[in-house]
C-alpha cells in the first residue's frame, strides 16, 4: 500500500520522521549562505540604484519645470488613484494622520485640492456648519462627489466647486455667526496638495485669502472663538541630506509619472507664504509634514484687501516666470532633438562608409 504523504500543516509541527536530508555538498554550500546571498542582493540593488539614480542623466523631457500644471495627469488617473495609494498610505500611517487632522475641522470648512476625497470619511459633521470641496480636476472631483454621497447621504451642507484654489471662491453658504457675518472659511484643509500645484507658496497665500479674517479679529477682541486656520498634511524634503539627494535625483521622473514633486521644502514654502506657522510636526524621516497655519499675526495689522492685492501681483509674476520656464524648456528639448537627429544621421553615414569599404571589389 502506498504511504500517504504528510499534510503541509502537520509536517510544520511534527518532528520529521524521515531521514535528515544530507548536509549540502561543499560546492552547493555557498549558494545557501545567507550572508553571501544578502551581500550579492545588496550589491545588485546598489548597482541598479546607481544606474537609475546616479549614472542615468535625466533627459530634458523628464525635467519639466517645477511649475508644470499636472491637471491632465490627474484627470487621466482619477479612476485608479485611490487603488494606487490606499495600501501605501495605510502602511505608512498616513490614513491615521488624515483622520487626526480632519477631525479638527470646524465651522465653515473648505477642503482645497480635495482630489478623490480621501479625507471625507473623517469629518466630524456635528462640528461642521458647511463643507466645500474644491479641486481643479473634473475627474478627481467627480470621484470625491460620488464618495461623499455614498458616505454621508444625509448631509445637506456640502458643495463641490470645480476650479483652482488660486481663484476667488463663493462664501460659505451657512455660517454659525448670527447675524450672518460670514466673510470666509473657519478651517481650510489641504492634504498632499503642495507637491502638485504650481507656485505652492502662492497656493497657501490664496488659501489664506479664503479664510475668515473677521473671525481672527473676533478672537483678538477677547472672544473665545478659535481663529481661522489652515491645516495641512503634506510630503516633501527630509531631515537627511542622503534622502534629499535621492528625492532630487528622482523627482522629475516621479513628477512626470504621478504629477507630484516629492522634493519640495514644505517648511520653506510655508515661511515664504507670509502666513503664521503655528506648528510643524514631521514624520517618516522628516518627509511627512503636518502644519497648522494662521493669518499673519492672526489678521492684526495686515488688511485683507492688501493681502489679496499682493497675492494677485505675485500671481502675475509667477505666471510670467512659468511661461518663460516653459519656453526655455521647449527650446532645450528642441535642441536636444536636433542633436539626436544629427547623431543618428552621422551614425547612418558611418555605417554606409564601413559597408562600402568592406564590399568585395568588383561586386
Ligand atoms: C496629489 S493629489 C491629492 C489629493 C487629495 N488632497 C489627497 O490628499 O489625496 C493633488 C490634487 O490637487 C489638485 N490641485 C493641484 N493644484 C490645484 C489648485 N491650484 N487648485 C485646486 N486643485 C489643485 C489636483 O487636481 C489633484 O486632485
Amino acid at each position: 500500500m502506498r504511504k500517504q504523504a504528510p499534510s503541509i500543516n502537520s509536517s510544520k509541527f511534527e518532528k520529521p520522521r524521515t531521514r535528515q536530508s544530507p548536509r549540502p555538498s561543499a560546492a552547493a554550500a555557498p549558494s545557501r549562505n545567507p550572508i553571501l546571498l544578502t551581500a550579492i542582493s545588496g550589491l545588485l540593488v546598489g548597482f541598479i540604484l546607481y544606474r537609475q539614480i546616479y549614472k542615468k542623466k535625466p533627459s530634458s523631457e523628464d525635467l519639466a519645470p517645477q511649475d508644470f500644471d499636472f491637471s491632465a495627469r490627474f484627470n487621466a488617473t482619477a479612476g485608479r488613484y485611490d487603488e494606487d495609494v490606499d495600501r501605501v498610505e495605510w502602511w505608512y500611517g498616513i490614513t491615521k494622520l488624515r483622520r487626526k487632522l480632519v477631525q479638527q475641522a470646524q465651522g465653515n470648512v473648505l477642503e482645497a485640492a480635495v482630489g478623490t476625497g480621501r479625507n471625507s470619511e473623517f469629518y466630524e459633521l456635528r462640528r461642521i456648519a458647511s463643507l466645500t470641496l474644491q479641486d481643479q480636476s473634473k475627474e478627481m472631483l467627480e470621484v470625491a462627489k460620488a464618495k461623499w454621497r455614498e458616505q454621508h447621504p444625509e448631509y445637506e451642507h456640502c458643495k463641490f466647486i470645480l476650479g483652482s484654489a488660486f481663484e476667488p471662491l463663493p462664501l460659505p453658504t451657512r455660517g454659525e455667526m448670527d447675524p450672518p457675518e460670514v466673510d470666509g472659511y473657519d478651517t481650510i484643509i489641504a492634504t498632499m496638495s503642495l507637491c502638485s500645484t504650481p507656485g505652492p507658496s502662492l497656493f497657501l497665500r490664496s488659501l489664506a485669502g479664503h479664510l475668515s479674517w473677521r473671525r481672527a479679529a473676533v478672537q483678538d477682541d477677547g472672544g473665545d472663538r478659535v481663529a481661522a486656520r489652515i491645516l495641512l498634511l503634506e510630503h516633501g524634503r527630509s531631515y537627511f541630506s542622503w534622502l534629499n539627494y535621492l528625492l532630487d535625483r528622482t523627482a522629475a521622473a516621479h513628477a512626470k509619472q504621478y504629477g507630484c514633486w516629492w522634493n519640495r521644502d514644505i517648511g520653506k514654502i510655508a515661511e515664504d507664504s507670509g502666513l503664521k506657522v503655528i506648528s510643524t510636526k514631521r514624520k517618516h524621516l522628516g518627509t511627512t509634514w503636518v502644519l497648522e497655519l494662521g493669518l499673519p499675526a492672526d489678521g492684526k495689522g495686515v488688511k485683507r484687501q492688501q493681502w489679496l492685492e499682493d497675492t494677485r501681483q505675485q500671481m502675475v509674476v509667477l505666471e510670467a516666470e512659468v511661461a518663460q520656464a516653459h519656453v526655455e524648456w521647449k527650446e532645450r528639448m528642441r535642441k536636444e532633438e536636433e542633436a539626436r537627429r544629427k547623431e543618428e544621421d552621422l551614425e547612418a553615414w558611418r555605417r554606409e562608409q564601413r559597408e562600402q569599404i568592406l564590399k568585395p571589389k568588383g561586386s
